[in-house]
């Protein structure tokens, strides 16, 4: 649909962005400004117990210092609704008692067309929840009262039966006038060959709804109960509603109990009945597919970090696996995965009916995290006594950890999987050397790795670096001398922040210090001359925070990028440094895949540069280096490759 010239313009000067945020958030009111639309709140988008939601009232712009949420009116309401951006436009139209436009025909017809197919989907439920309580179902509901479903748990999740024969369903929606293409549109019935009547998709099947995050019944997954029935669960096919790779099972119920609740995706519908009955609301299943990145997606919308609790046999396991290949891409601070190791042979479901909800709930408690669940995958059963077998588990888990786009992660991957590996390892070669090598010795295997890497590297490291992070301090210290009522949101950052040059430390000290927190106060406290330092270079007087005194949101978000971009760069520098102390001690053949890690991370980070200058990009990686800093790395890696005896690879 198309809207009129200045519709949306009109709508958002209707619109107090502050208010429609409100109803969501609880404002902290000691860091909000209400009267200048100033406000702050934990953020709606991640959980959190701090307030760094902020909202520009004024200019109707959101931006999470958290997790980089930001937006304005409609992609507020797009997101927390979850709903496109038209429907957003209506929601907001019609509370500012603002007319909608007329809808194009097209998109109009389309609407009507998934409202009807709903409509025909919900008397479907109904149909055979009626069903279930007939006379023919009298095995039905002995199968269901085996599995241990009450009536309230058939009643709450709506769980029906779909009789034996081929056209229930389809006379009793065609008795009641429903168009005969709709139904077949909906997937209840399969047209048949030879001009005969069309014939129910269920038959002979416990029935469960599949409704989609609002509530409407997009599908059903219909259970055989003859076990040796051909197919065990049949799911509705693809259809106008049903999308099976971006559904899941329970979606709407346990998005409304995530968050401070752990979310779980377990595999199967019966899982998702067990788990939630049981006390975790915040379930869901995909829909007899292997979990998609769609479906990620949805699960990261409503929690940080979801619970994957697959099957405890090797399918359950296999599945799991896939999910991590599946999630390494699209991991970032923020988006985790962890996973929820079931006993052998059971699932949730299983677990529950054994031994209760406590020891599902000690189970969720001991879940492990992706990486974990990598290495494992990696190493478990494997023995790693040659060269060959331990090149081939690096390049393994290389593999893995190159799949990650996030450089931070990469490197704090990197990190972990080397603490594994080094455990592994040297574990294995302390055990083997007490039985055979004399006291003494140990020191002489690793002269090979002696040259005087550690001095090179941090010499290397110290020249173009040291002088790139003194200017991010400054244009950080001069962001928050030039908005001082910024201070406060990055106190903790200040008080964490290292400093290289005395003025910028007594800059510094002045920040937190200052009382009244103007720039006059400060510079009666920290001095002049400590002010004109700061403010000398031109990389500092034309860095946006200081240049735009009006605009405080991008200061912030300047002062935050800039933060994050030092914490990437001192990150990298240390692990060098700790990679350079670790060749020095001990032959790691993960040194150059560490450090090229580090360079990648931050070259991956440079190419965010060169894109929209005026675009802050501070998603994880809002780290960046320039070409000179690169070459450093690069020449350092070159070199302690050399002194490795070529061993690294360049891939
Ligand atoms: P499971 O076989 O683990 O199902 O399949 P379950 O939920 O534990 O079932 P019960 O407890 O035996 O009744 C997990 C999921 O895989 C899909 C369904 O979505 C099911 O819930 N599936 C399974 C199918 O689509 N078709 C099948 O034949 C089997
Ligand atoms: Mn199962």
């Amino acid at each position: 649909m198309s809207l009129p010239p200045g519709f949306l313009d009109e709508l958002k000067s209707r619109t107090s962005l502050a208010q429609v945020v409100g109803r969501k958030v609880t404002w902290d009111q000691r860091k909000s400004n209400q009267g200048k639309g100033d406000l702050w709140s934990p953020c709606p988008f991640h959980q959190e117990k701090t307030a760094s939601f902020h909202v520009d009232d004024r200019k109707g712009f959101y931006y999470c210092f958290g997790c980089h949420a930001k937006g304005d009116l409609f992609s507020f309401v797009r997101e927390t609704e979850n709903v496109g951006f038209m429907e957003a436009v209506e929601i907001l139209a019609r509370e500012a008692g603002m007319q909608m436009p007329a809808r194009d025909p097209k998109a109009q017809e389309k609407a009507d067309r998934r409202t009807q197919l709903a409509e025909v989907m919900e008397q479907a439920v109904s149909f055979f929840r009626l069903q279930l309580k007939t006379g023919g179902a009298a095995r039905a509901r002995d199968y269901l009262a085996g599995r241990g479903l009450e009536q309230s748990v058939l009643d709450r999740w709506e769980i029906g039966f779909a009789p034996p024969g081929w056209q229930n369903l389809w006379d009793h929606l065609a008795g009641k006038g429903v168009d005969e293409e709709l139904i077949l549109a909906a997937g209840l019935a399969k047209a048949s060959t030879k001009g005969k009547k069309p014939y129910d998709t269920f038959r002979d099947r416990i029935m469960f709804p599949i409704r989609d995050a609002r509530g409407r019944a997009i599908a059903f997954g219909g259970r055989a109960m003859d076990p040796d029935d051909s197919a065990k669960y049949l799911n509705s096919p693809e259809t106008e509603l049903f999308d099976k790779g971006r559904s899941l099972y329970n979606h709407g119920p346990a998005r409304e109990a995530s968050g401070a609740r752990p979310l779980i995706v377990a595999e199967g519908y019966m899982d998702v009945i067990a788990l939630s009955e049981a006390g975790f609301p915040a379930t869901v299943a995909p829909l007899g597919t292997a979990v998609t990145e769609d479906q990620l997606q949805l699960l990261w919308r409503m929690h940080d970090e979801p619970i994957i609790a697959l099957d405890g046999d090797k399918a359950g396991l296999r599945a799991a696996m896939r999910v991590i290949d599946l999630a390494l891409p699209l991991l970032e601070a923020g988006k985790a995965l962890r996973f929820c190791l079931m006993p052998e042979g059971q699932d949730p479901d299983d677990l529950i009916k054994a031994q209760g909800p406590g020891a599902m709930q000690k189970l969720i408690d001991q879940s492990i995290p992706l990486v974990q669940l990598l290495w494992r995958r990696e190493t478990e059963g494997k023995n790693f006594d040659s060269p060959e077998r331990k090149a081939a588990l690096d390049r393994e888990l290389r593999d893995a950890i190159m799949k990650l786009r996030d450089p931070s992660l990469r490197r704090h991957y990197g990190e972990e999987v080397n603490r594994l590996r080094r455990t592994l390892f040297d574990g294995a070669r302390t055990q083997q050397k007490t039985k055979w090598q004399p006291r003494g010795a140990r020191g002489a295997r690793f002269d090979v790795a002696k040259p005087t890497v550690e001095t090179k590297a941090s010499s290397l490291a110290a020249t173009n670096a040291a002088f790139d992070e003194q200017l991010k301090e400054a244009v950080i210290l001069a962001t928050l001398v030039t908005h001082p009522n910024l201070i406060e949101d990055f106190e903790a950052d200040l008080e964490r922040l290292e400093t290289t040059q005395a003025a910028h430390e007594t800059v510094r000290r002045a920040l937190i210090g200052a009382q009244t927190r103007s720039r006059d106060e400060i510079e009666r406290v920290c001095g002049a001359d400590a002010l004109e330092k700061l403010f000398q270079p031109r990389h500092v007087r034309i860095s946006p925070g200081v240049r735009n005194v009006e605009d405080a949101e991008m200061a912030a978000m300047s002062v935050a990028e800039e933060l994050a971009k030092l914490a990437a760069r001192r990150g990298a520098r240390s692990e060098i440094e700790d990679a350079a102390r670790d060749i020095h001690g001990l032959a790691d053949e993960g040194l150059t895949w560490r450090l090229r890690q580090a360079s990648e991370g931050l070259a991956e980070a440079g190419k965010a540069r060169q894109g929209d200058k005026t675009e802050y990009d501070l998603g994880a990686n809002g780290a960046r280096m320039n070409r000179d800093e690169k070459r450093d790395f690069e020449a350092l890696i070159e070199r302690i490759d050399y002194s490795k005896g070529g061993r690294g690879e360049r891939s």
